[in-house]
Parts: C-alpha cells; structure tokens; sequence
C-alpha cells in the first residue's frame, strides 16, 4: 500500500516551491492529496495541484459531505505535511482551528505533522510567532527550516522555505521504518583529487549525491551515521558526522579509523585509481616543461580493498562500481568480477557517462551479490538509496 500523504499548502508564495515537494512524493511512490488554503489558491491553481499529485484536490470543507470528508483526509492519511506553513498556519496549528479542510483534515488526524514555514525575518522572529512555534514543537510537531536567504522582497535573512528536497527527507524520516536502529553506518562520498602541484589535481566529476543520499536515508532507517567525504557538491544532512578529506590517502586513513566503530560500510566515494609520483610544491610553469610532457602516475591504495582485509566479523561492507560500458550484460559481468577480486559483500553497479550518473539525477543501480540474482533499482538517488538499504538485510 503506498505512503499516503497529505500536503497542505497556506499562502505564501513559496506556495510555488510546493509543487516540487509534491513532485518528489510522487516520484517516491506515495499517493498525494493537496489540500491547498484559499489564499494559497491564489498563488498556484487548482490545475498544478492536480496535475502535480495525480490526484483530485478538495478545496471546500463542505465537498464530499456524504463521505465524511473533512475527517476522513486526516484519518486515512500516514503523514501531513504542510509547506508553505504561513505565519497565519503556524497560529492556526497552535489554536487548533478548524475552520477549513486543512484545519479539520489536521485535527483528525493521528499521523506525524511536519510543517516548513516560510515568512519574513521579522514575521519569524515575532514574539507571536516564537510562541506558536514553540507550542507546535511541544505537541510533537516537527519543524523543518525555516533558512537563511534571499526572500521575496530585497530582503535576505532566516525566513526562507527549506528546499522541497530537505522538506520531504524530513518528513519521510518520520515514518520510516527504524530498521537501522543501533546500527553504526560508515558511508564514503565524493570524489578525491589527487594533486599535480599546489592548484592542479587529477579529479573526477563525482558530486557525492548518492553517498549523501545514503547517509540520508541511514539516519532516516535510525542509523547513527559517519561520513568520510571528499568534495562534496551536495549537502551533507543533518545529524550525520562529517569528516572531510581530500586526497585517496586522507579518505584511506579516516575510513581505517573509523572501521571498527561500524557495522555496514558503503564505499559510495568516486576515489583516484592514480595519483602523480612527484607532487610540485610550486605551481608548475608552462616554461618549466616542454610542449608535451607525461606525468608519471601511480596506483593508489584500493580502499575498499583495505577494509575488507581488516574487516571484522559481521561487518557489512559494500562496494560500488560507476561504469561506462553501454551494454547492461557486459556492466554486469564486470561488477561481478569486482565482487569476486574485492571480496566486499556486494557491488553496487551504476551507468554513468557524459549525460548520465552524475549529480542529483533519476539513477538505476544494479545490487549484485553472491547470488546469481541480481536487483535493480530506478528512480532518485534517494528512493534508490533507499531501496538499497532495505535490501541489506537480506545479505
Ligand atoms: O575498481 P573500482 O575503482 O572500479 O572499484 C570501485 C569501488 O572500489 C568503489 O566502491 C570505490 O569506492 C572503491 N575504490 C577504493 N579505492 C580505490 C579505488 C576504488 O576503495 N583506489
């Protein structure tokens, strides 16, 4: 049965921002109902609201009388989630008024309450406002955002919507189920550089989206989760520990350290299979070399490798393999090769090239085990990493 969700819309114009948060509901696989105020209404139509959901949306406490409607919503519903919450929203939540679908829909309802609010500095920092927040956050209701930013106006500071992605991890953290609990995560993301001289360095285009992906949907499962990153172009969430590095060697010896303490290890990090032998300690002039010139380069250490040597028993440790070859069969007996030279517990395998694999992207990966079935994933990085997860146990 798919994850049915509630997201309610107040008015505020980073109503439009709501469309996307619905989107990645969707995309995710939930069933959608927007039930949008009537002065969000007059940001965003009713239109958007139903393409986006896929579902009809009810404006009017008194539509579907004959079906109970205005509890109904709020009982059925597994998650609300309100975005943008308004100033006027907060202080409705906190009063508990009912005097629209969206006030009775929440009322009725028993399932966690998430609300993103979005107003200006001053509306927020309002001692009203703190008031309500805080009453909310007593209740149990959690609160995501709101950041520091450009706002409507020529205004920037704290009033700004989380981002719709942010907003919907949060969310779907509160209903996930806590199959991680007491476990210890070890995740490297990124891509290291292995430097030439002080400003040059041989890199790859890796953002660290998945590695972070799955650091979110660790925590979210209730892991406590560690990160060893290396350039990373995406966030890393909050409430994982971060450890930032650089170069294959640095991610080599973080990772090394923090084995022990950990129970699943994802090697989700792009790492250097060559770095320079000499390393200038001055920034090489194009005088000091000739027109053609070749750098020597050495192997770097196999970190997944490394782990697995001194792996401990009952530690999990995954691999991942980002290849280019088109055709799915060849990909796929290459990772399996991996799998058997790197002894990891699995090998997670993904397409990546010029158009694909890089970035927060719609991804497919292929998990490939001992068994000679394999499973393929498709969708965000993040359902993607999700699915990933729920399948460990299964190892
Ligand atoms: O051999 P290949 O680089 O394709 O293997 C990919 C897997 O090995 C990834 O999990 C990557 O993080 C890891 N790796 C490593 N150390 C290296 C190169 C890759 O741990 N030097």
């Amino acid at each position: 049965m798919p994850l049915r969700v509630i997201v309610g819309v107040s008015g505020g114009i980073a109503a439009y921002k709501a469309v996307t948060v619905v989107r990645e509901f969707v995309l995710r696989g939930a069933e959608v109902t927007v039930i949008p105020t009537a002065s969000a209404l007059r940001f965003v139509g009713l239109p958007t609201w139903e393409a986006i959901s896929r579902n009809s949306v009810p404006v009017d406490l008194f539509d579907g009388v004959a079906e109970v409607r205005h509890v109904a919503l709020g009982q059925q519903a597994d998650l609300i989630v309100l975005a943008p919450a308004t100033a006027h929203m907060v202080a409705s939540l906190a009063g508990g008024f009912a005097g629209d679908l969206l006030g009775t829909t929440v009322l009725a309802s028993r399932a966690p309450v998430v609300i993103a609010p979005a107003m200006h500095t001053e509306m927020w920092e309002n001692a009203a406002v703190r008031a309500n927040v805080d009453t909310l956050r007593s209740r149990g209701i959690i609160v995501v955002g709101p950041e520091s930013g450009a706002l409507t106006g020529e205004d920037t500071g704290v009033g700004r919507m989380s981002e719709p992605h942010t907003i919907v991890e949060a969310a779907l953290a509160q209903v996930a189920p806590q199959t991680l609990k007491g476990r210890h995560v070890l995740i490297s993301a990124g891509g290291t550089r292995e430097p030439l001289d002080p400003v040059r360095y041989l890199g790859n285009r890796s953002t660290g989206a998945m590695g972070v992906a799955l650091a979110e949907q660790a925590l979210a499962r209730g892991a406590e989760v560690t990160v060893v990153h290396a350039h990373l172009e995406v966030s890393l969430p909050r409430g994982v520990a971060g450890i930032a590095v650089s170069t294959s060697e640095e991610m080599l010896s973080a990772l090394m350290d923090a084995q022990p303490a950990n129970d699943i290890i994802l090697m989700a990090a792009a790492v250097a299979d060559w770095r320079s032998v000499e390393v200038s300690d001055h920034k090489i002039h194009k005088s000091d070399k000739p027109e053609t010139w070749e750098p020597r380069l050495e192997r770097t250490p196999d970190i997944l490798q490394e782990l697995v040597g001194a792996r401990r028993p009952g530690q999990m440790i995954v691999g991942f393999a980002a290849e280019t070859d088109l055709d799915p069969e060849t990909r796929e007996s290459t990772a399996r090769e991996k799998l058997v030279a790197k002894q990891s517990d699995a090998i997670v395998l993904n397409l990546v090239g010029d158009r694909v694999g890089f970035g927060e992207v719609e991804t497919a990966v292929t998990l490939i085990t001992a068994s000679p079935q394999s499973l393929t994933f498709e969708g965000t990085k993040s359902s993607v990493a999700g699915r990933l997860l729920d399948a460990l146990p299964e190892l």
